[in-house]
């Protein structure tokens, strides 16, 4: 199964989410090869950390990648159980090539109003690659969630996505949590980590993935 992590916009969790998944399909017992094509390379660093730093964990293999990646993910997809690609906070040509080879690409958003000015673009965005792929499932995916009781941005973001039926929300939120910044320079995810809050909402959602494929 190829997925893909895409979004216009930046710090929305792509990185995060891209080797929380990996970690938690790894742990599974799954062969899960992640693509980074962020020339940031924040997944990049997270696999070289995992070798270095926690190397009896299950081992991701990583693999940097620019340009056209949908051959390169055809390929890989022959030696993995699943492959995870992490893109840039911008329309690319990585974003779309990757697409048109996913089976689910998946849509991190902010959990704020304020945060998803960019989606009528990117609904067209979906729309193109799905000329290439029309069997491509589509999925929103809400993060970095206030936890605070009071805080009414989830349910008003959820609100404005009623209107882009395009992109389906998953089920899961991901919310703000310290242990997602504190597993990344160690090379962990947060289900190899104390936070059993953090661990959970990881596993439902990977759960929820493996179901679509
Ligand atoms: N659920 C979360 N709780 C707390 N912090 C988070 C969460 N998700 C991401 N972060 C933090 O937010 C920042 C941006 O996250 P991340 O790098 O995953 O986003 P990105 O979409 O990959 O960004 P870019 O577009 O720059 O590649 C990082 O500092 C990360 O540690
Ligand atoms: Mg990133």
């Amino acid at each position: 199964m190829i997925l893909t992590i895409g979004s216009l916009k930046g710090g929305c969790s792509k990185s995060t989410l891209t080797v929380n998944v990996a970690a938690e399909l790894a742990r599974l017992g799954k062969k899960v090869t992640v693509v980074d094509a962020d020339p940031i390379a924040s997944t990049t660093n997270w696999v070289a950390d995992r070798e270095e730093r926690s190397p009896d964990l299950p081992a991701v293999i990583g693999v940097q990648k620019k340009g056209n990646l949908r051959a390169t993910l055809l390929d890989l997809e022959a030696s993995a159980d699943f492959v995870i690609v992490d893109t840039g906070g911008y329309d690319s040509q990585e974003l779309r090539t990757a697409a048109t080879a996913s089976d689910l690409l998946i849509v991190p958003m902010k959990a704020s109003p304020l945060d998803l000015d960019t989606l009528p673009k990117f609904v067209k965005v979906v729309e193109g690659i799905m000329d290439f792929n029309a069997e491509l499932e589509v999925r929103g995916l809400f993060t970095q969630a206030s936890t605070h009781a009071m805080d009414k941005r989830l349910d008003e973001s959820r609100d404005i996505l009623s209107d882009y039926p395009e992109i389906p929300l998953f089920d899961t939120t991901i919310y703000q949590r310290s242990s997602y910044m504190d597993v990344m320079p160690v090379g962990r995810g947060v289900v190899e980590w104390s936070d059993s809050k953090a661990k959970a909402e990881i596993q439902v959602l990977v759960q929820e993935m493996i179901n679509l494929g």
